[in-house]
């Protein structure tokens, strides 16, 4: 089998769009359109991939180099390569930008920087349509209008060979009317695509040089021209506006509730479900509407994600409960715990078995041990809690000094009241108990009531002071 090299057309302004930002960055689930389709070509085992760059170069550049340098399965495998296409001239323009940097003996594999959901699996039956000798283009047909879709135009009859694609822009009304359209994906024998390249002219209405002439070339030439043709919309489906986005992304968002579904996820709603990353679920899990989840998300067995909770990079273990309005980042919760509602759990957060996070509750960087409470208004940060503790409502860790962290520790079945400011470095010593409206500067023995404020005072039959006459 020949080897596959990937050329990705990604030079293009995106007018489209309205933004600033390269079209090809945009995010669908939330990664850059183009992060979907490098993924693709390293999962079809590309030998490189070569992106065409032009506006907004630096800027995909350097989103490539986070791709390869976020080492998913296959990322390292692909060498990755780009190619500078200014000014853009068409995506045969950009294509022939690529091409000495294509090893004549492969097989190249063209994908749209802008279509991102192509299957590798598709992409490898085009591959293996193509043959190393043929060019093999990856086609819908929903019987619908194709819209500003090129057209492919056939010979006589409904299975004939392909003839030509023609730009809805260039199309006479009959060819308008045909349904068939082409995805802006096509695989080619590289030392004839370099050959096609090179007759590309720009007498079109769009005075560009168009990639998909080099069919009526290929056909000329006598090279035959197949299409594998899908039906799955969704698949080749191009972002070229706002709308489009935001229509895709709900279809990749339909895909990944459907599939959680179909093990065993309960969804409230799975129009009303959000991935960005992956999540994986144990059984019985239940998620209400409106969530959404970043990075990678575990939920072990029996967990219940209340609505409107946003999970990032975290593990909930079995049987926790996460109630609405919970931010989640970077943190651990551990079996049975309850968190929530509008609790924060920031990066560094490990919760134990069966912990209580209550309402108005900011936990970062900070361990709790097994049976911990903090159930109303409070903050936690690069503190170490013991068993049991119960932390009071209102009390918060000085952590900050205005330089540097410190940290508190709060050892096993501690009571800290309300309202108290522990002032770190400090222990609060196990068994011990905080007095509310305490400031702790210094560590306390263990089993002792500790209480550092304003001892209270009442004067008897006070007179409030009279306003002056004037
Ligand atoms: C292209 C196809 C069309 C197909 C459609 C599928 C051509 C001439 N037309 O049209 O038949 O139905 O895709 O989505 O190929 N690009 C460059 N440099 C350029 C121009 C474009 O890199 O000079 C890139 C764009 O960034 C984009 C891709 O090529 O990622 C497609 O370009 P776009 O202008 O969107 O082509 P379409 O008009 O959609
Ligand atoms: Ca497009």
């Amino acid at each position: 089998m020949s080897a596959i090299d990937v050329v990705i057309m990604a030079a293009g302004k995106g007018t489209r769009m309205k933004s600033q930002r390269p079209k090809v960055l945009h995010r669908l689930a939330g990664r850059p359109l183009l992060a979907h389709v490098l993924d693709s070509a390293a999962a079809l085992g590309a030998r490189s991939a070569v992106v065409v760059t032009g506006h907004g170069a630096m800027e995909v550049e350097a989103a490539c180099a986070g791709w390869a340098g976020a080492g998913g399965q296959n990322h390292a495998e692909v060498r990755l390569a780009y190619a500078r296409q200014e000014p853009q001239l068409g995506t045969g323009h950009a294509v022939q930008q690529a091409a000495p940097l294509l090893g004549g003996d492969g097989v190249t594999l063209v994908l749209n920087g802008d279509v991102p959901l192509v299957r590798p699996e598709t992409l490898r039956a085009l591959v293996d349509l193509c043959a190393g000798r043929q060019i093999a283009l990856l086609t819908v047909d929903t019987g619908a209008d194709a819209g500003a879709y090129g057209r492919i135009v056939r010979g006589a009859g409904g299975g004939a060979p392909v003839q030509a694609i023609v730009e809805a822009k260039d199309a006479t009304p009959a060819q308008r009317a045909l349904t068939e359209w082409y995805s802006g994906v096509m695989a080619a024998p590289t030392h004839l695509l370099k050959k096609y390249l090179a007759l590309l002219t720009d007498d079109n209405a769009q005075r560009e040089f168009y990639l998909t002439d080099v069919v009526k070339h290929a056909v000329a030439d006598g090279t035959p021209v197949q299409a594998l043709r899908i039906a799955d919309a969704v698949e080749v489906a191009g972002v070229n506006s706002p709308q489009q986005l935001a229509e895709l992304e709900r279809a990749v968002q339909q895909r990944h509730a459907a599939r959680l579904m179909e093990a065993g996820v309960r969804l409230a709603d799975p129009a009303r479900f959000d991935l960005r990353g992956e999540l994986r679920c144990g059984p019985d899990v239940e998620i209400d509407v409106g969530c959404v989840f970043e990075g990678v998300v575990e939920l072990g067995e029996g967990v219940r994600i209340g609505a409107h909770c946003v999970i990032a990079n975290a593990r909930i273990a079995a049987g926790a409960v996460i109630h609405p309005f919970t931010h989640i980042d970077g943190a651990a919760v551990g079996p049975g715990a309850l968190i929530g509602p509008f609790a924060r759990l920031r990066p560094g957060a490990e919760l134990g078995r069966a912990v209580h996070i209550g309402n108005f509750v900011e936990v970062k960087n900070s361990t709790l041990a097994d049976g911990a409470k903090a159930n109303h208004l409070a903050y936690l940060g690069d503190a170490t809690v013991g068993e049991r503790v119960n932390y009071g409502a209102g009390s918060i860790t000085a952590n900050y000094d205005g330089a540097n962290k410190h940290r508190t520790v709060i050892e096993a079945d501690v009571h800290v009241g309300s309202n108290c400011v522990l002032v770190a470095p400090v222990t609060i010593g196990a068994g011990g108990t905080v007095g509310g409206g305490s400031t702790i500067t210094k560590s306390t023995p263990p089993g002792a009531l500790s209480v550092a404020r304003g001892k209270q005072v009442s004067i008897a039959n006070w007179q409030r002071p009279a306003r002056k006459k004037p």
